[in-house]
């Protein structure tokens, strides 16, 4: 990662199909050399995590940031994640205030029945022909959205559904990568240190959750922690369960 003091190259386009997939193909072909980010009014192919797609809603912020992960320890490139979810934390809630986080990174704003989704996050790896690693970072933020497609699983809503204020994207976008800068920064020099601040800021933990991992069985128990990985742990009626990429519904929540 470079230091925050390094010019970053922030580009905005019309339209794409994945601002994620366009900075993974400028880096796989060597045309990303530093830290760059890509936003756009329209995503042809937007993609979330676990494989779903991310739909295109007018008046949605859809950016991503990628950097070489040269000064991080591979042990802690999982942690990028809780670094962006805390970066998106602390952009939104400059306009929603209520935002939280829920694990892994998914920002969400309380409900009178469980929570309604404000911005998610798909963090992924890709490899330059040198060979170095980097990251991306993709953010959806529903900013002026009037309407958002959530789903019963998925109740979504928007920072202007929330609060009747329009919020300047381009406004939003520099303070997200204003805060991921400094988060990227933080997970580099302290890295048991943004894990601990993630866990007191994350709503998941301290929760009554049913997670569903891979194989679709529902682990139920009380969230109570994550590890050195950014894993969720669930504590159920016989064991400690460790849950490495899942979706997980809160059924009540101690945050
Ligand atoms: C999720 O909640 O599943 C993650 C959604 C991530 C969406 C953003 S929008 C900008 C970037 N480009 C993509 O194709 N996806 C991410």
């Amino acid at each position: 990662m470079e230091k925050t003091d390094e010019r970053i190259i922030a580009e905005h386009v019309a339209s794409i199909d994945s601002t994620n997939a366009e900075l993974k193909r400028r880096i796989a072909s060597g045309a990303l050399t530093g830290p760059a980010a890509l936003s756009a009014n329209e995503q042809t192919a937007g993609r979330g995590r676990r494989g779903r797609s991310w739909i295109n809603t007018e008046g949605a912020l859809m950016m991503s940031y990628a950097f070489p992960t040269g000064s991080l320890d591979p042990d802690h490139i999982p942690l990028v994640t809780m670094a962006a979810a805390l970066a998106a934390r602390t952009a939104i809630r400059r306009h929603c205030e209520n935002a939280v986080i829920k694990w892994p990174n998914d920002i969400v704003i309380r409900a009178e029945k469980g929570y309604k989704k404000l911005s998610g996050i798909l963090s992924e790896l890709a490899s330059a022909p040198d060979g170095r690693l980097f990251a991306v970072i993709g953010i959806g933020v529903n900013v002026n959205c009037g309407e958002v497609p959530g789903d019963l699983l998925h109740p979504a809503s928007s920072i202007f559904l929330e609060t009747g204020v329009k919020t300047d994207l381009a406004v939003i976008e520099a303070e997200l990568l204003s805060a991921l800068r400094e988060e990227l920064d933080a997970l580099t020099a302290d890295p048991a240190a943004l894990l601990e601040r993630y866990s007191a800021l994350c709503m998941t933990i301290g929760s009554e959750v049913q997670a569903y991992g891979l194989d679709n069985i529902p682990i139920t128990g009380r969230a109570v922690g994550i590890d050195e990985r950014g894993r969720l742990l669930i504590k159920t009626e016989e064991r400690t369960v460790t849950v490495g990429a899942a979706d997980v519904f809160i059924s009540v929540s101690q945050n």
